[in-house]
């Protein structure tokens, strides 16, 4: 890893197992701090830090470490919630709060770290904190309108590329481009830098969601630290379902959706070897090296005026990861 997002990823852990979180209710509390302390990859976090340093702020980052953990403490009450919503029983490694605690306390650990994330406000200067409060604000209701599009659409069949890709928009990607976005507003950069930095952050967001449904039948169990599969299980309208759709034909087709909306697990294997008869990785790989191109000419224009190298080249490293 590049030294600069090691002392960054540092920092973040640091300022999150100094965070004194409260004990009691200890049920509500225990949740919340297996949560934070269970590691994840701290990507918004380190890619608002990763932000505030390209764009030429080197000397005080530890001013900005609290902004950074509005992201982080957001996030984290999302896969609170969405592990109740995808019944899933492992994340990071370890059992799910939902799993552990039950529905219940996993909706209150939820609530209360999202809410927690608000408390980081109080450092952000009071003439642009009204405009990022509204900016944040609009981000965490996209994430849930995404949340409730992913819902609807494990009900439904047939499902276009366009329908994907505005569900994956809202639920993933708005947040990974808030984070870059969120520092060009902290330092009131021009509104041209913003929006290409918004630009990148969703290109990056699409892709990383792309890459997790990918990983979620491809990936390392315990590399990926969530169960393999569940997706499937699901019947998750997923990238791989929505292109397996496209390259069927019409009797296959017929076979593999009747299939994927079976309630036996035993069909995972079976839809599984489906993707690879139908080669689904290239098409991956295709999509993605497309996102990337988008990705790089935005990174092209920022280059002209900020020293972009070490962001960018951690977006590209998020692109091919295994975990
Ligand atoms: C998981 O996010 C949810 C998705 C948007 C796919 P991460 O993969 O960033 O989760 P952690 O925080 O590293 O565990
Ligand atoms: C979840 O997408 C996105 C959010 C948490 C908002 P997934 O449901 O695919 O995320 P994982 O795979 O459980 O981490
Ligand atoms: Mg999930
Ligand atoms: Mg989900
Ligand atoms: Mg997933």
């Amino acid at each position: 890893m590049n030294q600069k997002v090691t002392f960054f990823l540092e920092l973040i852990e640091n300022r999150i197992k100094n965070e004194r979180i409260k004990k009691t209710p200890f049920n509500l509390y225990k949740p919340i701090l297996y949560t934070l302390e269970n590691g994840g990859k701290r990507i918004r976090p380190l890619l608002f830090l990763l932000t505030i340093d390209a764009l030429g702020n080197k000397k005080d980052i530890d001013k900005f470490i609290d902004c950074a953990l509005i992201l982080e403490f957001f996030h984290n009450s999302t896969l609170i919630h969405d592990d109740i919503m995808d019944e899933a029983e492992t994340r990071r490694n370890k059992a799910t709060v939902y799993k552990k605690w039950g529905r219940d306390i996993a909706i209150l650990a939820g609530d209360v770290l999202l809410l927690t994330a608000f408390k980081f406000f109080h450092k952000i200067p009071k003439n642009i904190l009204c405009k990022i409060l509204n900016d944040f604000i609009d981000v965490t209701i996209k994430v849930c309108e995404g949340q409730q599009l992913d819902l609807d659409y494990q009900k439904i069949k047939s499902i276009k590329i366009k329908q994907y890709y505005k569900m994956i928009r809202l639920k993933t990607a708005e947040l990974l481009a808030f984070s870059l976005k969120f520092a060009g507003l902290l330092l009131n950069k021009e509104l041209s830098t913003i929006k290409t930095l918004y630009k990148i952050g969703i290109n990056l967001g699409l892709a990383f969601q792309i890459q997790d449904d990918y990983l979620d039948v491809y990936g390392n169990e315990e590399k990926f630290g969530k169960k393999i599969g569940n997706d499937i299980i699901c019947a998750k309208k997923n990238f791989l379902y929505v292109k397996a759709l496209s390259c069927l034909n019409e009797k296959d087709k017929f076979e593999f959706i009747k299939l994927y909306h079976d309630n036996d697990p035993s069909k995972v294997s079976k839809i599984v070897s489906i993707y690879n008869n139908i080669n689904l990785n290239q098409l991956v790989i295709q999509e993605l090296s497309f996102l990337k191109q988008k990705i790089l000419k935005d990174f092209e224009i920022l280059s002209k005026k900020y020293n972009v190298i070490t962001l960018k080249e951690f977006c590209l490293s998020l692109m091919d990861r295994d975990k």
